[in-house]
C-alpha cells in the first residue's frame, strides 16, 4: 500500500477499537462526556421484551438495557470488544449472550426481536443494504431499528461542513451517507432527529 493511500483517521479508528480502555477514554473525549447520555436516547423508543444490540463495543449500553429488565442479546464483530463486553456483564452478575458475529449474518430465526439497537456503528457498515435485509429478517412485524449515529446533519450547517471537509479525505467511514433513505427503500417507516453539538449526532427510528 502506498503511503498516500493510508487513511490516517481510519488508522486511529482501528487502533482505538483494539483497546477497550482507550476506546472508553476517546469516546468520552470526542463526546465531551456525553457518550452515554447520547446512547441512552434509545430508551425513549425501546418497547417489547426481546431486544438485540448490534455492535455492542465494550457493552456499557448492553448492560444498562439488561438492568432495565429487557431480555437482550449482543452482537459484536471484534473479538477484543466482545471479550470486554462479556467481562463487564458477568462482573455485574448478568448472563447475556454476546456473539462474536457480524451484522451481515445474524444467527437468529426470522422475526424474533421487538427492537434492534445500534449506537455509533452505522458509519462502519459498508454494505448497508445487506445489513438492512438481515435486520428486517430478524425483526418482528411492527418492530423497530433504533439507531444513534454520528454524521452530516440534515441542515448541513457551516461548522458541520467544515468538520467533514477535513475528516472526509482521511476516513473510509460512511459519515455523509443518507441512512434514512436506505431504510425507506426497504419499506421501513422512518423518522430522523438531529441533536448534539452542531447537530452532529442523529437518531433514526425505522419501523418495519
Ligand atoms: C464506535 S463502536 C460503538 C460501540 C458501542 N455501540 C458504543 O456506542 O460505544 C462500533 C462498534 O461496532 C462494531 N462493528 C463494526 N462493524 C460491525 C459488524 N459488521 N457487525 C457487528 N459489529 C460491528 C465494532 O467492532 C465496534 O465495536
Amino acid at each position: 500500500m502506498r503511503l498516500t493511500k493510508i487513511k490516517f483517521f481510519d488508522l486511529f479508528y482501528r487502533a482505538y477499537h483494539a483497546w477497550p480502555h482507550v476506546y472508553n477514554g476517546v469516546t468520552q473525549l470526542i463526546s465531551i462526556g456525553q457518550w452515554e447520555k447520547w446512547q441512552d436516547r434509545v430508551f425513549e423508543d425501546i418497547n417489547g421484551k426481546n431486544i438485540l444490540e448490534v455492535g455492542v463495543g465494550p457493552g456499557k449500553l448492553l448492560l444498562r438495557i439488561a438492568k432495565k429488565g429487557y431480555r437482550v442479546t449482543g452482537i459484536e464483530l471484534r473479538r477484543g470488544m466482545a471479550y470486554e463486553a462479556r467481562r463487564r456483564v458477568k462482573e455485574a452478575g448478568f448472563d447475556i449472550d454476546i456473539l462474536n458475529q457480524s451484522i451481515y449474518h445474524l444467527p437468529f430465526k426470522d422475526e424474533v426481536f421487538d427492537c434492534i439497537v445500534l449506537t455509533f456503528i452505522l458509519s462502519e457498515i459498508v454494505h448497508l443494504e445487506k445489513a438492512i435485509i438481515e435486520l428486517k429478517r430478524v425483526l418482528k412485524p411492527g418492530g423497530k431499528v433504533i439507531i444513534i449515529a454520528g454524521g452530516m446533519p440534515q441542515d448541513r450547517n457551516l461548522i458541520a461542513r467544515f468538520i467533514f471537509k477535513i475528516v472526509e479525505s482521511h476516513t473510509t467511514l460512511r459519515l455523509e451517507r443518507n441512512n434514512k433513505a436506505y431504510f425507506e427503500d426497504y419499506g421501513f417507516k422512518v423518522t430522523r432527529e438531529d441533536f448534539g453539538p452542531f447537530n452532529l449526532v442523529n437518531k433514526i427510528i425505522a419501523i418495519k
